[in-house]
């Protein structure tokens, strides 16, 4: 939930915690009721997470993620909670920690599920109608512990999914999960009763046994038409058709049978609806959780700037010092000129051009407080070619990017100018392809990007009559 991946480096560590304290704020003010700790959220360091829950009393659970020197839980590792007249308890799980986590002091340690669960499910047994629990262990390790312990009725999983997972039945729990990064909410609409079962998926299991059927259906009219044709090894083909009218047999009973059982036995049981709700842009913002974000995002920002800014110093006492050429990060950009000189023979596309949104991608960033976030000025400036072989460094070369390219430029489109802006009649510019767009819009941040119709947006007039050389 905190951050995006398992490992920080030290020098964005100030950054990424500041927008986790975001979060955790944004997250209260939702009214959340109990969150389990996952592996990537001890990214920012067990330390962080402790001053964190102290600070707001964030309901953070996980029983296994222990002291190292007494092996005592460091959050609650569950609550019981009403949720009507029912009592539930909610109990966290956490995941194993592939690897040495970064930032992390060491003075903690991520128990296995099987040393822990059956202690603390028999102490909220007795206390609650409904058990659930969060895990970021994957599926798989869930379905054990679902096959394992019958006291849990749901097990919510976090961790890497792109897509939703719609509530899937192990004896009698049920297992669900929303795709990652925030892009679906999930809901469950559960009715619970004394029986503490759930009602059985016969519709899923129906659908089952219906295609095998199907399949078998399809199998018999093969034998068939190679029993037509006389084969040779006559025996084994008739052998497999009695086989398969035999299994068809079978299938048409167990169907027979679900959807009787399906009719009576649903009676009393408790039961389940299921939707995934996609968070579009369309749906409005909540006031109070949009003032947190923009607060963060400031916040997160002055600390960007800050690095920068400390960046662009070290950067200029090193070569101050002479630095060595060959990882010269200035190379790329002496090949760039910046649109002001492009104007002074393309008039009329400049201006075309200042009128897009490609002139003011900068202030684009500005307007929601990123305009220092490395992660966005990537495809919100106008850097040279990516070229590594130059030792092309992103962070050296945005630090010290002069303000005329802040700006998705000319030369983002259309390359490096230079050597063009001194004999344009020698050297040609690169035509403004579709991989060249593509590079900044990606699915992630432009999902309806159809080259043929942007274009005609973004489209320099056509030179009608050649600008005369300066
Ligand atoms: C260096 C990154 C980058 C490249 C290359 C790029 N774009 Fe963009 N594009 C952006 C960004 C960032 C925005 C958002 C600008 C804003 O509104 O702040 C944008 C906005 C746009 C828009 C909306 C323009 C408007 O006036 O609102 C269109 C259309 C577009 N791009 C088309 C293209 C096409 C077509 C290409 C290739 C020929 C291209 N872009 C190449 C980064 C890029
Ligand atoms: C991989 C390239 C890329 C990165 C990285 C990127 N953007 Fe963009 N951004 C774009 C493109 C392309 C558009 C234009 C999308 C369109 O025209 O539909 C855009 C548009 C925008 C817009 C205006 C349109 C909108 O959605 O409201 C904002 C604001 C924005 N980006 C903010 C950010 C922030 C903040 C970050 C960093 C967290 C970021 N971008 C990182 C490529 C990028
Ligand atoms: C000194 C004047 C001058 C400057 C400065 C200049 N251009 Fe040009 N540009 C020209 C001329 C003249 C042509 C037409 C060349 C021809 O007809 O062969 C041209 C052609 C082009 C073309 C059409 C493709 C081609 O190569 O024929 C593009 C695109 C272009 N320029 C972009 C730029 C960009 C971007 C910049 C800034 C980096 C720039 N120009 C700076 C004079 C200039
Ligand atoms: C988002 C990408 C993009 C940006 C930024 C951009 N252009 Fe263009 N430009 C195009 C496209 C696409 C065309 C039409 C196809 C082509 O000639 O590459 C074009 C055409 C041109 C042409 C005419 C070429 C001809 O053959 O007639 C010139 C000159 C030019 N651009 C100059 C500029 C200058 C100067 C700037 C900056 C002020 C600029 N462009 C910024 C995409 C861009």
């Amino acid at each position: 939930m905190l951050f995006q991946g398992a490992t920080i480096p030290t020098d964005r560590l100030a950054a990424q915690q500041a927008k986790a304290d975001g979060i955790i704020k944004a997250m209260q003010a939702m009214g959340l009721t109990a969150a389990g700790i996952a592996p990537q959220d001890l990214a920012g360091g067990i330390d962080y997470l402790i001053r964190a829950q102290q600070k707001t009393r964030f309901p953070w659970l996980s029983m296994n993620l222990v002291r190292q020197t007494d092996r005592q839980p460091l959050f609650s590792p569950f609550i019981i909670t009403k949720i009507g007249a029912t009592k539930v308890a909610v109990l966290g799980l956490t995941g194993r920690i592939p690897g040495p986590t970064g930032n992390a002091d060491g003075n903690f340690t991520v128990l296995p599920w099987h040393d822990v669960l059956r202690d603390t499910l028999a102490k909220v047994r007795d206390r609650a109608d409904m058990v659930i629990l969060l895990s970021s262990y994957p599926c798989p390790v869930n379905e054990r512990i679902a096959r394992l312990f019958h006291g849990i009725h749901l097990i919510i999983q976090s961790g890497h999914a792109a897509v939703n997972m719609p509530p899937k039945q192990v004896d009698n729990t049920l297992i669900c999960q929303v795709g990652d990064k925030g892009g679906y909410l999930g809901r469950l609409d559960i009715s619970w009763n004394a029986s503490h079962r759930w009602r059985h998926d016969f519709a899923g299991q129906l659908r089952t046994v219906q295609d095998r059927l199907d399949r078998t259906n399809w199998l018999i009219k093969r034998n068939r038409w190679i029993k037509r044709r006389s084969p040779r090894d006559k025996a084994a083909v008739a052998e497999q058709y009695r086989k398969l009218l035999d299994t068809r047999n079978k299938l048409r009973t167990e169907i027979r049978q679900l959807q009787e059982r399906s009719q009576k036995g649903a009676e009393g049981l408790c039961a389940y609806a299921n939707s995934f709700i996609s968070i579009k842009t369309t749906i409005p913002q909540d006031r109070t959780v949009e003032a947190i974000i923009v607060q963060a995002a400031r916040t997160v920002n002055r600390i960007n700037r800050k690095r920068l800014q400390l960046q662009r110093q070290r950067l200029r006492t090193t070569n101050r010092a002479g630095q060595g050429h060959g990882n010269n990060p200035d190379q790329g950009m002496a090949a760039l000129v910046g649109w002001r000189t492009c104007r002074g023979c393309h008039p009329g596309q400049t201006e075309f051009w200042r009128k897009t949104g490609h002139a003011r991608s900068w202030r684009t960033l500005a307007a929601v407080n990123q305009q220092f976030n490395m992660n966005c000025l990537v495809c919100h400036v106008t850097l040279p070619p990516y070229d590594k072989a130059t030792g092309y460094n992103t962070e050296q070369r945005l630090a010290r990017l002069p303000s005329t390219f802040n700006n998705v430029g000319c030369e983002a489109c259309h390359g490096p100018g230079k050597k063009h802006a001194r004999q344009p009649k020698l050297v040609g510019m690169r035509k403004a392809g579709v991989t060249v767009c593509l590079t900044c819009h990606t699915s992630e941040h432009d999902n309806n990007f159809v080259f043929k119709h942007k274009l005609k947006k973004i489209r320099c007039p056509a030179i009608t009559r050649p600008t005369p050389a300066a």
